[in-house]
């Protein structure tokens, strides 16, 4: 492994306690696309969130996980209901992250497109890919949940849309398709 992080290179520091920034920074170095996961409120209201941990786990049967923070409105929401969808942002997309990252604010939804899917959970107009899952597990994960769903339904737009890309804390694109805002280059 090469690294030229002095804290991460000190074979002394193994053992010790790693802050929350240092986590944050070095992982903040795996990119990943952005979503929106949404479900259905309590009221029946549409409720959705911002999320990156989100990841594939099995095609055989078709599973995915999300992480939520504990203290997520949605997360509340996805339990209740038993269902969830995953929108997958396209670059052109970063006010809808933006959007999604405010707690629980019913406002959220005001003119965001979108129709009821199978399981009643919101599917945004415009996004590249959509995954709508039933909740099979929960999961403990520290500070987080992870909520394991079984994928029942899957829809991908036609076109060749680039995906909405977070990096180091910021917003990026694999190109071609920039999104507005801040675009941050290099170290
Ligand atoms: C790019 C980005 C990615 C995020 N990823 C997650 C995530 O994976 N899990 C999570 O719980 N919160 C994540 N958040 C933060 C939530 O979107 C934010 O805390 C939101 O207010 C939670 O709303 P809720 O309480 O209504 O669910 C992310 C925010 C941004 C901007």
């Amino acid at each position: 492994m090469t690294t030229t992080d002095p804290r991460v290179a000190d074979g002394d520091a193994r053992g010790q306690e790693l802050s929350a920034a240092d986590f944050r920074h070095a992982i903040g170095h795996f990119a990943t696309g952005v979503t929106v996961v949404t479900s259905v409120g309590i009221d029946g209201g549409p409720v959705g969130t911002t999320a990156n941990a989100v990841s594939s786990l099995s095609l055989d049967p078709p599973l995915i996980l999300v992480c939520f923070d504990r203290s997520s409105q949605t997360l509340e929401a996805v339990l209740a209901h038993g269902a969830f969808a995953v929108n997958v942002l396209g670059a052109r997309q970063q006010h809808l992250s933006a959007n999604f990252a405010r707690r629980g604010l019913a406002a959220a939804w005001d003119g965001v497109r979108h129709r009821r899917g199978w399981t009643g959970s919101p599917r945004l107009d415009g996004v590249i890919a959509s995954l709508e899952a039933t909740v099979e597990h929960r999961l403990e994960g520290g500070d987080h949940e992870i909520i394991v769903g079984r994928v029942r339904e899957v829809e991908t737009s036609g076109d060749d849309a680039a995906p909405l890309v977070f990096w180091r804390g910021s917003y990026a694109s694999l190109g071609g398709d920039p999104p507005a805002g801040s675009l941050r280059r290099g170290a």
